[in-house]
């Protein structure tokens, strides 16, 4: 069975979005806040909650990981970059599962997988370091043979393939075949090489099942869509909803 994973950054953008100056005022309400985000997910079936501790803090916080970590039940994961400064800061908080992801400061949210197959001595030596304390890691590639080879090369248990040219082709019928056959290809590929494979960005209540049909995955983690549901019915009920999805496109 295919595990949820929900990305919770999103709610973090939103408390960001009016209280990026915290006030002084201790009786002001801060709010969304994104434990309570997780722990409703949890609640609705997450087999694990993602977060992506960006080098310029635009919406998770320290504070936050260090909530999540001490608060919720199922796993933590969190996406960072291959900054010294937060794989240490990840190494005292030891999440369960780190993913390692590009960033470019200028970027709505993540648009590209890490390129392996040009710079990987940072990747490589942050799996090494993060591996030898328990945390398992997964690097965020692009769906293509090259990245997959690399990925072994430098030793990643896991990859997650970025889903998001699929997510964009979304409707073009040439195009997201062409997607879809990377992923599965990739899929393949990986699982050949003994690598775990999960997947993420843009995946939502529509795309999820023809990806699904194309490869196994370990694990999904999608955030923008649980999210935006979630302003109509709520988080749990909108994590409720994918777990069902997933259930059922596993069978
Ligand atoms: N996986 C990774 C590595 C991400 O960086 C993100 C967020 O951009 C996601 C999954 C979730 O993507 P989305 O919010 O589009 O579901």
């Amino acid at each position: 069975m295919t595990k949820l994973g929900v990305n919770i950054d999103h709610s973090a953008t939103l408390r960001q979005a009016r209280y990026r100056q915290i006030s002084e005022n201790p009786n002001l309400i801060v709010e969304p806040n994104p434990i309570e985000a997780a722990l409703l997910a949890e609640r609705g079936g997450a087999d694990s909650i993602t977060a992506h501790l960006r080098e310029d803090r635009r919406h998770i916080q320290d504070s936050d990981i260090i909530e999540l970590r001490r608060r919720i039940k199922t796993k933590l994961n969190m996406e960072i970059a291959c900054a010294e400064d937060i794989i240490n800061f990840a190494l005292n908080i030891m999440p369960d599962y780190v993913c390692l992801v590009p960033e470019n400061r200028m970027e709505i949210t993540t648009e590209g997988g890490l390129d392996l197959t040009r710079n990987c001595d940072k990747a490589a030596s942050a799996i090494e370091r993060l591996s030898k304390k328990g945390i398992v890691c997964s690097v965020f590639i692009d769906p293509d043979a090259a990245q997959i080879e690399a990925a072994k090369s430098i030793g990643a248990p896991v990859v997650e393939l970025h889903t998001g040219a699929y997510a964009n082709a979304w409707g073009i019928s040439g195009e997201e075949n062409f997607q879809l056959n990377r992923i599965s290809s990739a899929a393949r590929r990986a699982q050949e090489l003994g690598i775990v494979v999960n997947s993420g960005h843009g995946i939502n209540y529509d795309n999820v099942g023809k990806l699904m049909s194309v490869a196994k995955f370990n694990e999904l983690n999608i955030g923008h869509t649980i999210l935006s549901r979630s302003i109509f019915v709520g988080i749990e009920e909108a994590t409720r909803q994918m777990k069902a999805l997933l259930e059922k496109f596993s069978a």
